[in-house]
């Protein structure tokens, strides 16, 4: 079983306004939307399960409805990202009994970009390893900065990646390495693949594109919709 599990618990703090990012609409067509039609329109995915901000549940089956998103989950979203993940986990256990085996691609709510082929290579590249990621070569020069003020190490730019969904793994190993974590550990491991790794696994890298975006403040909207005409136009 393969599942997406689109991560839409968040509230979008530093998009601001009152409706959170993932509602927003590009060309009429709210983000989420986007982004579930990716994942429905790939002949690879079996099912979408969307764990959103629990008071905005309502709304997004709403939507589903309204676009004609048949066959897609809803359930609520949790505390911080990987609580999410354990919801949408719990839900894929508890209502369609899948088993350790399920992959899935979790992937977040507000990268409606997601391609076809990142979806797949996802999927192909978990027959020899057990987490993988979308990634893009940095374009920038990165440096460390533990006090935002003053540069501590100037890694070399060729060795360094810009994380991005999808993120990939079977659930059974996800539950395994929860159970595993101390509540420190959890509360350090905000990123599903710092937690694979802390735990001795290999972490693939899986091409992502640039165009693939998250978007998070209001300038990202206007990027997102510009590519979004410039689409239109070449068709
Ligand atoms: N996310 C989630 N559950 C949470 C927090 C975040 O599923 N408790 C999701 C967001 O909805 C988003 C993705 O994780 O799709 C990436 O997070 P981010 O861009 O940080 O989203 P927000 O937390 O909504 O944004 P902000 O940090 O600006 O508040």
């Amino acid at each position: 079983m393969v599942i997406a599990g689109i991560v839409a618990g968040g509230v979008g703090s530093r998009m601001g306004g009152k409706t959170p990012k993932q509602f927003m609409e590009l060309s009429g067509v709210p983000v989420i939307i986007r982004t579930v039609k990716s994942f429905l329109r790939s002949g690879s995915v079996d099912h979408v399960i969307v764990g959103i901000t629990p008071s905005w549940c309502d709304y997004m089956k709403e939507l589903c409805a309204k676009y004609d998103c048949r066959g897609v989950y809803v359930t609520p979203g949790g505390e911080d990202r990987n609580a999410t993940v354990e919801n949408i986990i719990g839900f894929a256990r508890n209502v369609l009994s899948a088993p350790d085996d399920t992959i899935i691609l979790t992937h977040d709510a507000v990268r409606p970009f997601v391609s076809e082929r990142m979806i797949d290579d996802s999927i192909e590249a978990l027959s020899s390893c057990e987490i993988c990621t979308a990634a893009v070569p940095a374009t920038d020069t990165m440096i460390v900065s533990a006090d935002g003020n003053t540069a501590d190490e100037f890694p070399l730019r060729s060795t360094m990646f810009n994380v991005q969904t999808p993120q990939s793994f079977r659930i059974g190993s996800f539950t395994d390495i929860m159970s595993r974590m101390t509540p420190e550990e959890r509360a350090a491991a905000t990123d599903v693949c710092r937690l694979y790794k802390s735990k001795g696994f290999e972490v693939r890298l899986v091409r992502g594109e640039t165009y693939n975006i998250k978007l998070t403040y209001p300038s990202d909207m206007i990027f997102a919709q510009a590519l979004i005409n410039a689409e239109n136009d070449s068709l």
